[in-house]
């Protein structure tokens, strides 16, 4: 009988889950069904790349040990922050504090500019960041605020609780519709529209709106995570994962998809407040973006060069020459994402024990009108680049909630067949050494 991992209608805000806007997220059932199906209390889970924590969070939930890795500083950020419990009275101590000296500093503020003084004369060890077309995507004003605040939240100790106000800091900025401080609508679906908002946006107000609703899930995770069960974030690269072979018990994870979200796109909006105190800078953040898996940002003559390599699979090579003819440039995209994620196969068929499961949950693309089956591709690229050491055991297929799932959903680019997506479910061979 087949399973149905729909979830449709279900509730997906639930501990911290709903904290922070991120595309292509996951629904929390789906993981748990994955952890529950395939793993036991007190054993280890990986998401390689772990995007905003949803296996971590399930995994807390669920008594487990959950290790993240994602190449995106912010998705560590976050992901870190919404699978730590704070104790209660540490936070509301903490926000009490906070919002006394912000309401101090936003009233000062208001005095400076009743009084036409400005901001760089008001606040002199306050700068404001430079970065590109800055004062086009931010009012003048709303930088100013940004800058105050950030200010303040770099005094909070300890550090999981200075995150934890980074994370709602960078919410007011990152939202999934036109709610955002910068002048931006759906910054969530990773393309940046330019809105002006139709009142100037007030930063104090949005963040201790977010802050309520956060300090809620937080306090709900807090409450509903299993003893014993960590979370840690132990890397950024799942091409070069940090972990010993034959350690972990479980993989769950959602690979990005071929050419289809441009992560720091839409994340620089926050990095360029938080970049320093994520230990990153504006153009550093720019670089690292063309490491990213699925990126586009692939130089012509390298894309020429990446559609002549073969795999060696034959379904595979088969694609890759289809979308040569159609578009050479989206090909050497394509062949850039299925070498990465080869990489990424293979290090989890490193670090997985033996006879367990590595579930990954994927899209197919329509590239250049040419069909991608992403998931049977991923597949036989498990197997091959493991040599078989992981094997396909079963596909399962699941259709997307439009109303939930933050995916760029635009039926020209991507096709028909894209509010579906599969949940390819390996396993580690038990006799492999
Ligand atoms: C589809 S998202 C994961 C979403 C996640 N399942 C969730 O529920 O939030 C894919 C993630 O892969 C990350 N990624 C891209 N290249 C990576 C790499 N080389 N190593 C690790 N993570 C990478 C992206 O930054 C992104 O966060």
């Amino acid at each position: 009988m087949a399973i149905d991992l729909n979830f449709a209608g279900q509730r997906t805000a639930y501990g911290t889950h709903g904290v922070h806007s991120f595309a292509a997220k996951f629904p929390p059932q789906l993981a748990r069904w994955g952890i529950e199906s395939f793993s036991e209390a007190g054993e280890t889970v990986l998401d390689p790349m772990v995007g905003s924590g949803t296996t971590l969070v399930e995994a807390r939930l669920l008594g487990r040990h959950g290790l993240g890795v994602d190449i995106d500083p912010l998705a560590r950020l976050i992901a870190a922050v919404k699978s730590t419990p704070l104790p209660t009275d540490v936070l509301a101590a903490a926000t009490r504090h906070l919002l006394v000296d912000a309401g101090a500093d936003f009233a000062d503020l208001r005095l400076a500019r009743e009084y036409g003084i400005p901001f760089r004369d008001a606040f002199r060890d306050i700068p404001i960041p430079e970065f590109p077309n800055r004062d086009y995507w931010f009012m003048p004003k709303v930088s100013e605020e940004l800058a105050l605040l950030r200010r303040r939240l770099d005094r909070i100790d300890p550090k999981p609780i200075r995150d934890f106000f980074y994370v709602v800091f960078s919410s007011t900025i990152i939202t999934k519709s036109s709610s955002s401080v910068a002048n931006v609508r759906d910054l969530a679906h990773s393309r940046p529209h330019f809105a002006t908002p139709r009142v100037q946006p007030d930063v104090l107000r949005a963040f201790v709106t977010r802050l309520a609703r956060m300090t809620r899930a937080m306090n709900d995770l807090t409450e509903g995570c299993a003893s014993p069960s960590s979370a840690r974030i132990i890397g950024d690269d799942a091409r070069r994962l940090a972990l010993a072979d034959r350690s972990v018990d479980l993989i769950f994870t959602s690979p990005p998809y071929v050419n289809a979200i441009d992560y720091p796109r839409a994340h620089k909006f926050s990095l360029f407040w938080l970049g320093d105190a994520l230990g990153t800078s504006t153009d550093a953040y720019r670089d690292l973006g063309r490491s990213y898996i699925g990126t586009d940002r692939v130089p012509i003559k390298t894309c020429h060069a990446l559609t002549r390599e073969r795999f060696g699979i034959a379904s595979l090579d088969a694609t890759i020459e289809r979308l040569a003819e159609a578009d050479p440039r989206r090909a050497g995209v394509a062949s850039r994402y299925f070498d990465d994620m080869g990489r990424a196969l293979s290090e989890m068929g490193r670090v997985l024990r033996p006879g367990r499961q590595a579930v990954i949950v994927v899209c197919p693309s329509r590239i250049a009108d040419v069909n991608v089956a992403t998931h049977d591709l991923l597949a036989e690229l498990a197997e091959a680049r493991t040599s078989g050491v992981l094997r396909h055991v079963e596909t399962h297929e699941r259709t997307l909630d439009d109303s939930r799932r933050q995916l760029p959903i635009t039926r020209g680019r991507f096709g028909p067949g894209m509010r579906t997506e599969f949940v390819v479910v390996l396993r580690r061979d038990a006799a492999s050494l």
